[in-house]
């Protein structure tokens, strides 16, 4: 496959953009052409940020799976579609090629017809990361389902609160998920999760650590035994079901301001376009390499640059089921010396914590595969920038530091590997057909270079959110509200005296842990559910590892407690309620917390206190209670 829109000079770069933004719907028209359609658009874009209404590609017809497999089959049939490597090092890997690939999807698709699986019926996957796991999200596309992936950490709690406001009636697990020394019960989870639900039909588990497991009759089925029935059948076809351009692909759950997560809508044809453009063109890929992103399939990023990126575009891409430091730190250099790997797609907690551990584990591995670098997730911090550049690129691989959300879809503000200059801590410059601004607390619009503000997106591109699942309305406030006509990221930005962006962090009420998502409202929520707390502030601290770590302010009820347990009970709370992944890294039990006279908390005071900066505190003076900070400070120390 040959990609006729992959920009290979800086000029072609500065060309493309010109274009994107004057004639937009003639720009994405063109790339648009490289696609397998049953049906063409009869309009390139409608849209307006008041709805929001946002349609790409309206009229047109399309299987997001005959563009993943289909159309590959004649030309790289025998190829590796997907290479998958263990969490065991010692067990042996798998390779599925396009024909195999293509062969797995349908099989596991008449399995969710032979149990009642129909188009538009939402389908959730809670699996670690195995083959299996990306052929039951294509299995969902090819009939027209809508899958919507929870990530394997997630708690019962966490899942129920997903699944009811889904609506899902179908449930793909495992009996559990290896993480390096660990095998993590899923199944069981489930069955939590389930109690009291009423709207799941079926529940598909398929095997992989042989953890005991309860199957609940005339609900629970094996995956292997499903699959056996089809082979009974003879394997009948399933052809590419006809979607329609704006059809839900999937849902992902994502945190924001407030304790409930949201369901981020995509849909097929834009989707599609945009995350194998942003593929072929941030990370150049070129026929025949080896594209490995580390992310969890759990997350967008694994979506986008393990599944649907990669293999609209016919290329080979590696699913890794273990951890960057088990059995020790020197893992991902060894399944890149074993895979010959030429683009390795990581997050900057991951280059952290693998710096931490020194150079002993990169010695003596064969790096000289690589050709491309990316960084997702987080703002990445000069030394790890360098570090990642010198001992894992070997001063030789353009690292692109890919800007992009759950709601974005694909990368947004990135350099295009080799292409356009990088510059350490920068996302650098827009991909084509975006168009960034910033803007001051007014909205008004920040002109000019080597200016900061809040990253707003001007006008539409292929990838973006079509909704919040289920309550459109919250799209709109969420988005679209803050700043008239703008879709409104939750970033704080700066635009250098060269016109290149570096993202500063969110703005709002969501932390960055980890490259993970979290609302504070979400922890809060969690920790106020254990009986004896009665209120709780949570902020983010910088962490060396994790980006950002979690500080929860927690008040209680009555005294003489044993505070070192009651931490305990807490973070229990927290983990059965979300997950691990949102679990305090620091509690402080204080007496109160900084309030305004209208009981707004003043999360400012919490964060420099948590940072351990007390100088300078800015203006407590409409405090309903200013002692209460001295109190706090005094705790803290
Ligand atoms: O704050 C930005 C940060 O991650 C947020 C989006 O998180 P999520 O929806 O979970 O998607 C993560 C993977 C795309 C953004 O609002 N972020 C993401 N990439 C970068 C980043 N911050 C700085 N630099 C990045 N490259």
């Amino acid at each position: 496959m040959n990609y006729p829109y992959q920009l290979q000079s800086f000029e072609a770069y500065l060309a493309a953009y010109q274009k994107s933004i004057q004639d937009p719907e003639g720009f994405w028209a063109e790339v648009a052409e490289n696609f397998t359609w049953q049906k063409k658009w009869d309009r390139v874009l409608e849209w307006n940020f008041q709805d929001p209404k946002i349609e790409w590609f309206k009229g047109a017809q399309l299987n997001m799976t005959e563009n993943c497999l289909d159309r590959h089959l004649a030309t790289r049939g025998n190829e590796p579609a997907i290479i998958w490597e263990s969490n065991d090092p010692h067990e042996q890997h798998r390779v599925l090629t396009y024909q195999e690939l293509h062969f797995k999807v349908q099989q596991f698709a008449n399995v969710l017809l032979n149990n009642g699986v129909q188009k538009g019926d939402r389908v959730c996957i809670y699996m670690g990361m195995i083959p299996e796991l990306a052929i039951a999200t294509l299995a969902c596309a090819r009939i027209g389902a809508i899958h919507s992936v929870i990530f394997g950490g997630f708690s019962a709690q966490a899942i129920a609160d997903r699944l009811e406001d889904a609506g899902a009636e179908f449930i793909i697990t495992c009996d559990g998920a290896y993480r390096g020394a660990k095998a993590i019960a899923l199944k069981s989870v489930i069955d939590d999760a389930l109690v009291g639900n009423k709207t799941i039909k079926c529940v598909i588990v398929c095997t992989r650590t042989r953890t005991p497991v309860s199957m609940s009759k005339g609900r629970d089925v094996w995956w292997e035994d499903e699959i056996k029935k089809v082979e009974t059948m003879g394997n009948p076809k399933v052809e590419p079901a006809t979607i329609d351009a704006e059809d839900i692909l999937f849902i992902l759950y994502t945190s924001g301001s407030t304790g409930k997560p949201k369901g981020v809508v995509h849909t097929t044809a834009g989707y599609m376009v945009w995350t194998n453009y942003t593929f072929v063109n941030t990370f150049q890929y070129q026929p025949g390499q080896v594209h490995f992103c580390t992310a969890d399939i759990g997350w967008i990023t694994g979506h986008s640059y393990i599944i649907y990126g990669p293999l609209s575009a016919g290329a080979t891409t590696l699913m890794f089921e273990g951890v960057p430091t088990w059995p020790d730190a020197g893992r991902f250099w060894e399944v890149v010396e074993k895979f010959k790997v030429d683009i390795l797609y990581t997050a900057p907690t991951a280059i952290r914590s693998l710096m931490a551990c020194g150079l002993e584990p990169v010695k003596g591995k064969d790096l000289s595969s690589l050709k491309v670098l990316g960084s997702v997730g987080e703002p990445i911090n000069e030394e790890a920038w360098h570090w990642y550049n010198e001992h894992i690129g070997q001063n030789r691989c353009p690292i692109v530091d890919t800007w992009w959300q759950t709601e974005t879809g694909g990368v947004m503000i990135s350099n295009l590997a080799g292409i356009t200059p990088a510059k350490p801590s920068y996302a650098t410059l827009p991909l084509p057909g975006i168009q960034p601004c910033l803007v001051d607390e007014n909205g008004v619009e920040i002109e000019g270079n080597g200016v900061n503000g809040n990253l707003c997106i001007k006008f539409p591109w292929p990838g973006m959110i079509r909704s919040t699942y289920n309550d459109h309305e919250r799209c709109r406030q969420t988005y679209f509200s803050t700043y008239q006509n703008l879709y409104f990221t939750g970033d704080g930005c700066l635009r250098d005296e060269e016109g290149m962006y570096r993202i500063t962090g969110r703005v709002d009420d969501v932390l960055n842990v980890s490259g993970h998502r979290i609302g504070t409202a979400e922890v809060e929520n969690a920790i106020n559910m254990h009986a004896c707390v009665i209120e709780s502030a949570v902020v983010g601290y910088p962490h060396d590892i994790k980006g950002q770590g979690i500080f929860a302010y927690v008040i209680i009820e009555g005294k003489n407690q044993d505070l070192e347990s009651l931490q305990k009970e807490i973070i229990q709370k927290v983990n059965e309620v979300i997950g691990p992944i949102a679990k305090p890294d620091q509690i402080l039990f204080v007496p109160g917390l900084p309030k305004t006279r209208s009981g707004k908390i003043m999360r400012r005071i919490l964060r420099k206190i948590a940072e351990g900066d007390i100088s300078n505190l800015g203006d407590t003076s409409t405090l309903l209670d200013p002692s209460v900070v001295d109190q706090i400070i005094k705790l803290a120390r």
